[in-house]
């Protein structure tokens, strides 16, 4: 069964309890959080404190996604603070095997992110040790942009070296999708969807998340 997970990114910042607390209420299975430094994307998000916060409210699993060059900074307390899934980009780190088993040895469930252009063969070696892979189908950075069909054949790859190296492996897709591309992304093998736009464009929450699952 897929898990659909809202991005707050898309949501009213000045009302942020009431948005965790609509989603909850409309069926939302994972919080997504975008985490930008203005360094590794072009924009800026929010940090540390608002994590914590956010976590303290949250009746459902907390998924922390940091688009930030040195996101080992930030892996350990994550992992104090019982944060579910943390995932950081390929592109940012030398030593993803350490940085994996940093979060791993915190119960969190570990996950490496792709940009649009890196291969899912970079992290060949390291499948066995992911709880889940987050491919992006957009440039990260903002929401609101059109997704990129190149990630289909990421994820029947991914799906089939997961299927012999680590069949638990979750696949994670985030990035322009509406009610059209998410079920050709389950089609493929994704097992959570990642909305912004989509869910918090709208009035009525619970219809658009049911509409991602369709
Ligand atoms: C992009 C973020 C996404 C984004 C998704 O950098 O990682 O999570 O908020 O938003 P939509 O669904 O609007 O593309
Ligand atoms: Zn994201």
């Amino acid at each position: 069964m897929v898990k659909i997970a809202p991005s707050l990114l898309s949501a009213d910042f000045t009302n942020l309890e009431h948005e965790i607390s609509r989603v909850q209420d409309a069926g939302a299975d994972i919080l997504h959080l975008d985490i930008m430094d203005g360094h590794f994307v072009p924009n800026l998000t929010f940090g540390m404190p608002i994590i914590r916060q956010i976590k303290s409210v949250a009746k459902i699993p907390v998924d922390v996604h940091l688009m930030v060059t040195n996101p080992q900074n930030y892996l350990e307390i994550l992992g104090d603070w019982k944060i579910d899934y943390v995932s950081f980009h390929q592109e940012t780190v030398f030593h993803l095997h350490r940085q994996v088993h940093v979060l791993k040895e915190k119960n969190v469930k570990a996950g490496i992110a792709l940009n649009p252009a890196t291969p899912v063969e970079t992290i060949y070696d390291l499948i066995p040790d992911l709880d889940f892979v987050l491919i992006m189908s957009v440039n990260p950075g903002f929401g609101g942009q059109k997704f990129l069909t190149l990630v289909y054949e990421k994820i029947r790859k991914l799906r089939k070296i997961a299927d012999e190296k680590n069949p638990a492996l979750l696949i994670e897709v985030d990035g322009g999708i509406n009610n059209t591309i998410a079920p050709k992304l389950i089609k493929a093998g994704t097992d959570i969807v990642v909305a912004g736009s989509y869910i918090f464009g709208q009035n009525d929450y619970q219809k658009q998340i049911q509409s991602l699952r369709q």
